[in-house]
């Protein structure tokens, strides 16, 4: 069963509408990214189903509840884009603070968070000195303390370095397998999608594809063959003709369709090959793909 069901969702603010009519459904256990470009709507559609803001049309339900329910909050956690701690007080005191909001905290957990995220050492220094990497880390560890069933990433990533970005989502993955944590990102990092059971790509406040990434890789991103040859004639004349070809001096350009396929052309156009470069399909194909424009 979906854990969490939206439907015809939508956000305007005046006449502009900044999520329009999108439908998702989010299996329990599944991370699941909204991949989009700077003002898609993903952070209006965050804001909407964490219950910050409400939409203009649409019903967003977690196992029944509604945002605007208690329960809802307090099954959720949420890392906005920017941040909401209190600059003044210390990590430690930011944490404890937020704690206190909740009923039957377990302390042993967030221990072994703040150890996980390795902000023990850290604990007692104003959050607002804090280097941008050990803020978020310091963020993350705020949205899980309650031991959410759904985590919302708004961008968790920017600005960070690639060893903090592992480091984060080490311990994010040992909560997805330790008790099925469920997690929603918005981002524009491409290896962030990649590692997502399911994209949903938004542009201009819509949905335009959906799928898991195998799927939209098969459907968008095709692995492309590049062949040096001293006889492009006769490379093209090998080429399966439903294939797109492109030839420029003494390159030939294809788009090859899977493996298999892609060998047996190979074998042959041997005698004929003098380098060769196999490109496969990626995210950023995917979205060029889809919206006309590079993301990244
Ligand atoms: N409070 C608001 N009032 C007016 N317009 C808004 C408001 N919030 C968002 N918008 C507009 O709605 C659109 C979607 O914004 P949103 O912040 O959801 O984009 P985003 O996908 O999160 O972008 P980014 O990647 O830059 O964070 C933008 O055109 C933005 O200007
Ligand atoms: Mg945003």
């Amino acid at each position: 069963m979906a854990l969490l069901q939206v439907s015809d969702l939508t956000q305007r603010y005046g006449s502009k509408i900044a999520v329009n009519h999108i439908n998702l459904t989010i299996e329990t256990g599944q991370l699941v990214a909204f991949l989009g470009p700077n003002g898609a709507g993903k952070s209006t559609t965050i804001n909407m189903l964490t219950g910050i803001t409400r939409p203009k049309s649409g019903t967003i339900s977690m196992d029944g509840l509604k945002p605007s329910n208690h329960e809802y909050r307090h099954q959720i956690g949420v890392v906005f884009q920017d941040s909401v701690l209190d600059r003044d007080l210390t990590v430690k005191q930011n944490l404890m603070w937020r704690a206190g909001m909740y009923k039957n905290v377990d302390y042993d957990f967030i221990n072994r968070l703040m150890q996980a995220f390795d902000i023990t050492s850290i604990a007692k220094q104003k959050y607002g000195s804090l280097s941008g990497g050990q803020r978020r880390r310091v963020d993350i560890t705020r949205a899980l303390l309650h031991k959410p069933r759904l985590l919302f990433l708004d961008e968790p990533s920017t600005g960070l370095d690639i060893q903090t970005r592992n480091k984060i989502w080490a311990v994010l993955n040992q909560l997805r397998a330790e008790y099925q944590l469920t997690i929603i990102l918005t981002t524009h990092y491409l290896e962030e999608a990649n590692i997502a059971d399911y994209v949903y790509v938004i542009d201009h406040g819509e949905i335009i594809a959906n799928a898991t990434v195998d799927d939209l890789k098969a459907k968008y991103a095709k692995d492309v063959l590049t062949i040096t040859t001293g006889d492009v004639a006769k490379v093209k004349a090998l080429v399966n003709k439903d294939w797109p070809t492109t030839a420029e001096a003494n390159k030939v350009k294809i788009m090859v369709p899977d493996v298999n396929a892609t060998i047996q052309f190979l074998n042959a156009a041997q005698p004929f090959i003098q380098e060769m470069e196999l490109k496969r399909g990626d995210m950023n194909d995917i979205f060029v793909a889809l919206t006309g424009k590079e993301i990244r």
